[in-house]
């Protein structure tokens, strides 16, 4: 069952509201109905969000984010549509049904902190289960655990203005831990932050994430900040949905050119991830394999490398020809003492970004192994290069680099030496011819 599902939502200010959703679902823009009085806040959106995603909303300014996602914890009653949180329909809860869903499964953390100025940092923190009505000792013990989750054990017993920006925030965010709803729901929760800080409360969200799990709606004007958090992206364009799709999907595949401008300043090597540029990894012999059969698997491949991987998939290392052509000349028997068991090994969520320094230090394309260090990719360093070109109008211009890159990679292994792993400028060359 999903945590939140969004179907054909609207939310349209002004009298004439009803009227405006006949017209919009017939796929009128908003400015077409102009002479209704009416703001066409939320039009059409339908979506789904995954226990313990980080699912992000995304837009300009008025595109209607923050009516949206009021949407989703009943603070504003949809004109049309559905809202179901984890499974009930929450249009059709009372107003003390609202408020109970609101204390224990969703909870808001703001932009600009929404905190109490006269209550200590620890009372701010307990404030969503006070209003659930926890004891006092309860709560407070609570509060005192969230704080310490986000850094700010010590600071219980001073009031918010003696914290910086950045702390208040975090404040903001212990409440909505310490409330320990499986949902929470943040709207432009770090906009107002320094670059600087704002940045550590992304990677200090993700971490949080990582252990505890929770569903989290964020929402965001920033680019660069949605595809750093996001599982998934939702971007709206007044109103409506523009697209949604991974931070990957959105940047290789944009579904519109209005997506696509959007997209056209992101750097590309902080989103996309080693698992998303790696090849299958060929060729792969097995450590008990004699050194005749390695080389052939090498020529067939007309490849002057191949990874060693045991039967249960795990990497052992990497061989080349040079040494095992040496070997078979020598009539040597077997493989073990020309492995490379040092060869640059990467995780598959890397950032693109993180592997220029590995790649240029390695005579092998880098093995992408798992967290039970089995072989699932690699990437010769043409791939990585040609993962730095943005695909253009008719989607070919990647395409045609990354081939051109791999061609010479494999025209170069034929030689002997691994030109595409050792000559930085194969994948240059290869996209020029
Ligand atoms: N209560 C309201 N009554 C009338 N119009 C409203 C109301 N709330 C929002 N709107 C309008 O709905 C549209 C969407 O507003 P919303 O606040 O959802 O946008 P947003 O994407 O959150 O923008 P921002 O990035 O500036 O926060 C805007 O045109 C806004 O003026
Ligand atoms: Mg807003």
């Amino acid at each position: 069952m999903p945590a939140v599902r969004a179907e054909n939502l609207y939310k349209v200010f002004g009298k004439r509201a009803d009227k405006a959703v006949e017209l919009l679902s017939d796929g009128r823009h908003r400015d077409e109905i102009a002479d209704l009085n009416v703001t066409a806040a939320v039009i059409d959106v339908s979506f789904e969000v995954q226990p313990g995603e980080i699912f992000v909303v995304m837009g300009l300014s008025g595109s209607g984010k923050s009516t949206l996602i009021r949407m989703l914890n009943g603070l504003l009653t949809p004109t049309a549509g559905r809202v179901e949180v984890e499974g009930t329909d929450i249009t059709a809860l009372s107003k003390p049904g609202l408020r109970k869903l609101r204390s224990e499964k969703i909870s808001m953390v703001f932009q600009h902190f929404a905190l109490f100025p006269h209550r200590t940092v620890k009372e701010n923190a307990a404030y969503g289960l006070e209003v659930r009505g926890v004891p006092k000792e309860a709560r407070e013990a609570k509060a005192v655990e969230a704080l310490e989750m986000v850094g700010l054990a010590g600071w219980e017993d001073k009031v918010p203005g003696q914290l910086s920006g950045g702390m208040q925030q975090r404040v903001g965010l212990a409440r909505a831990l310490a409330a320990d709803t499986d949902i929470i729901l943040m709207d432009e929760a770090f906009s107002a932050l320094d670059p600087l800080i704002r940045r550590d409360m992304q990677t200090q969200l993700l971490e949080l994430q990582e252990t505890l799990g929770k569903t989290i709606i964020f929402i965001t004007h920033d680019l660069n900040e949605a595809m750093r958090l996001g599982d998934r992206i939702c971007v709206l364009r007044d109103g409506r949905t523009a697209q949604i799709g991974t931070a990957e999907e959105i940047l290789n595949d944009p579904a519109n050119d209005y997506v696509a401008q959007f997209v056209e300043d992101v750097d590309r090597t902080r989103v996309l991830t080693a698992s998303s540029v790696m090849e299958a990894p060929i060729p792969v012999v097995a450590p008990d394999n004699g050194p005749r059969a390695a080389l052939r698997t090498m020529r067939e491949n007309q490849t002057s490398y191949a990874f060693v991987q045991r039967r249960d998939r795990r990497l052992v290392g990497g061989i080349k020809e040079s040494a095992v052509g040496k070997a078979v000349r020598e009539n040597a028997k077997e493989l073990t003492g020309l492995i490379d068991t040092e060869i640059e090994r990467v995780a598959p969520d890397t950032a693109v970004a993180d592997l220029f320094a590995q790649a240029a230090e390695s005579a092998f394309p880098l093995a992408v192994v798992d967290g039970d260090e089995r072989l699932v990719g690699v990437i010769p360093r043409g791939t990585l290069l040609a993962a730095l070109a943005t695909p253009d109008e008719n989607g070919d211009g990647e395409a045609e680099t990354a081939e051109s890159a791999g061609e010479q990679g494999d025209g170069a292994g034929k030689d002997g030496e691994g030109a595409a792993v050792e000559e930085p400028a194969a994948a240059e060359e290869g996209g020029s011819k």
